[in-house]
């Protein structure tokens, strides 16, 4: 059992919690939340809570802009809670004004630190990592270090989406929080110099362009390649040409980032949004959320989809994530300088 999930104890005591908090709520409440997911792929999960506590549930979807529309809104924005993901994505919504502190002992209680804003202003749901597809005919290690990817060994046979692209921006920071700038820029010029191919496309099409034969490895999150295997026949076969590694820094563990929610600054249901984000930190909503987006639940208790668990065992490195974000502009500029996607 990792050690970076809550206990048993814990996860009994937050069912507790909100099953005694729903009962003394059962006047009609409800909540607005802003969220970047399809309606019809996260209604489920709304109609559970609701289920479990009699708040109705209002969605707003979008596939970009919600921060700014909040930050339009001002005062009169009906949205209580935003869920995105990345880490850089939750900096852009504090660093936009739209939030304010979730103060919930349970969420301080059950969320793990690193996976916390230490002002309050944001809190994991579930986890992604930053991991490897390597080539099953052409790869044969199985394991990597995220120090390696700049060993000239792999000259030529690297394949990774823009720079720029916060996910990559998410994996730059940590390298950029754990050993310095001038260390990243050192290891990002050595990525670079192993690149079969100017950046581009998804991170779906590094597993495209592994199984092509244009690279021996991508880089990619741990959801697209189960996405791939179980939901996209036309993608099946690039995830079948490859296999998950789970790399590691140095001496530490895997770069992961966030599904996460913030508290709307202004929002007009404040009580039904904190039951809102105590509730998804439960057993029921751990298992929907991971499960429904192929994600790392936070609590220990919950079994990871299959596909998941085949990468083997997560580790998760130590660097807490507020951590991440103080770099991600520093790391921005760093791939501009070693004109990584030129
Ligand atoms: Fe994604």
């Amino acid at each position: 059992m990792t050690n970076f999930r809550v206990t048993a104890a814990t996860a009994a005591l937050l069912c507790f919690t909100v099953l005694g908090a729903s009962t003394a709520l059962a006047d009609n409440g409800e909540v607005n939340v802003y969220t970047y997911r399809e309606t019809k792929l996260i209604q489920p999960l709304f109609d559970a809570f609701t289920a479990d506590t009699g708040i109705k549930v209002n969605v707003v979807s979008a596939s970009s802009g919600l921060e700014q529309r909040m930050k339009a809104e001002g005062a009169n924005s009906p949205a209580d809670v935003l869920l995105t993901v990345d880490i850089g994505r939750i900096d852009e919504a504090v660093q936009a004004g739209v939030t304010q502190p979730i103060k919930s002992e349970t969420i301080d209680k059950i969320v793990p630190a690193q996976y916390r804003d230490p002002d309050g202003h944001w809190a994991g749901i579930s986890m992604r990592a930053r991991v490897i597809y390597a080539s099953k005919d052409r790869v044969k290690q199985e394991a990597i270090t995220y120090e390696e990817l700049a060993d000239p060994k792999w000259k030529g046979k690297i394949c990774i989406r823009s720079g720029q692209h916060i996910y990559n921006n998410g994996l730059f920071a940590a390298y950029a929080a754990k050993y310095g700038e001038a260390k990243a820029e050192e290891w990002l010029r050595g990525v670079k110099a192993n690149l079969a191919q100017k950046p581009s496309g998804g991170d779906r099409e590094a597993a495209r362009d592994v199984a092509a034969g244009k690279c021996d490895i991508g880089i990619g999150n741990t959801y697209y390649w189960a996405l791939m295997m179980n939901n996209d026949p036309e993608k099946k076969p690039w995830a079948e040409a490859t296999k998950v590694i789970l790399p590691t820094f140095e001496g530490g563990g895997t770069h992961v980032n966030l599904s996460a929610v913030v508290l709307a600054k202004h929002a007009p249901n404040k009580d039904s949004a904190i039951k809102l984000i105590e509730w998804l930190m439960s057993e029921h909503a751990q298992h929907l959320y991971a499960d429904m987006n192929y994600e790392y639940p936070l609590l220990s208790e919950i079994k990871l989809n299959p596909t998941i668990a085949s990468y083997g065992t997560l580790k998760p490195d130590a660097l807490p994530l507020a951590d991440v974000a103080k770099h991600k502009k520093g790391a921005a500029n760093l791939v501009d300088k070693v004109g990584f996607d030129n």
